[in-house]
């Protein structure tokens, strides 16, 4: 019997109430969804998983400088981290062709683009989440300009940092899916780097076999989910205790 206060429950995490003012508890589940819900699974040991990869690199992005939300791991499934207003906009930034930019500009999988791309999707489920620019964000009052600034460059070193990381065990980060949310302290306001960073929300490539290694294969029936995850994981050198 669980009897924290639940705050929210997502797709593939819930919040609970945290231990101190301004804390939150994140609770990584096994539910893998696509396709806006469309599709849904229990795939074991998928948030043990996520837990420990999305330590890992909010660990690392602290340590180069780029605030988050991340406090530390609490047990297998859970993490304590900074209670944030969420920004209702996800930002994508993408090196390689893959998934939705394909079907919109007719670009074949695997095409390098010529720069990363930014791109901005407006959370809201009921839409599916629907690409916008920064005009209607600012116009409708979703972040500031100075807040979509921020979050464009933190994405960018955010992206800079990971793809070398990732390159050095072997890996392409062809995109990944960041979102961002307002710490307020005292009279003063941040925006974090909130959420997750794990094979669910990013596309990631054997540099050798174009292997995927991330939630494509849950989405595309391309093969074991947690194979290649433990195999991310394997890779960074992160050790994944069994429950
Ligand atoms: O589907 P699309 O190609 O636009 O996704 C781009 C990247 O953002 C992928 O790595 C995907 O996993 C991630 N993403 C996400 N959550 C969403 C939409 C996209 O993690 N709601």
């Amino acid at each position: 019997m669980n009897r924290r206060r639940r705050i929210y429950e997502g797709k593939a995490k819930i919040l609970y109430e945290g231990p101190e003012p301004g804390t939150l508890i994140q609770h990584f589940k096994d539910d893998a969804t696509a396709f806006n819900n469309q599709k849904h699974a229990l795939i074991e040991g998928k948030g043990v998983l996520n837990n420990r990869i999305s330590e890992y690199m909010f660990t690392n992005l602290e340590a180069i400088g780029i605030p988050t939300h991340f406090i530390r791991r609490l047990n297998m499934r859970e993490q304590l981290v900074r209670s944030v207003e969420i920004v209702p906009v996800e930002v994508v930034v993408r090196n390689v062709a893959a998934g939705s930019i394909c079907k919109r500009l007719g670009l074949e999988e695997g095409t390098p683009l010529p720069r990363s791309i930014i791109e901005f999707y407006y959370k809201a489920d009921e839409l599916n989440d629907p690409m916008v620019t920064e005009e209607h964000i600012t116009a409708f009052g979703w972040a500031t300009p100075q807040e979509i600034d921020d979050m464009i460059s933190m994405t960018q070193r955010v992206n800079d940092f990971l793809s070398g990381l990732f390159l050095g065990v072997g890996i392409r980060l062809v995109d990944f899916k960041l979102e961002f949310g307002r710490q307020y302290d005292n009279d003063m306001v941040r925006l974090i780097v909130a959420d997750e960073i794990s094979p669910d929300g990013c596309r990631l490539w054997d540099i050798q076999s174009q292997e995927k290694l991330d939630k494509d294969r849950f989405r595309r029936d391309l093969g074991d989910l947690i194979e290649a995850y433990q195999e991310v994981a394997r890779r960074l050198g992160i050790l994944v205790e069994n429950e």
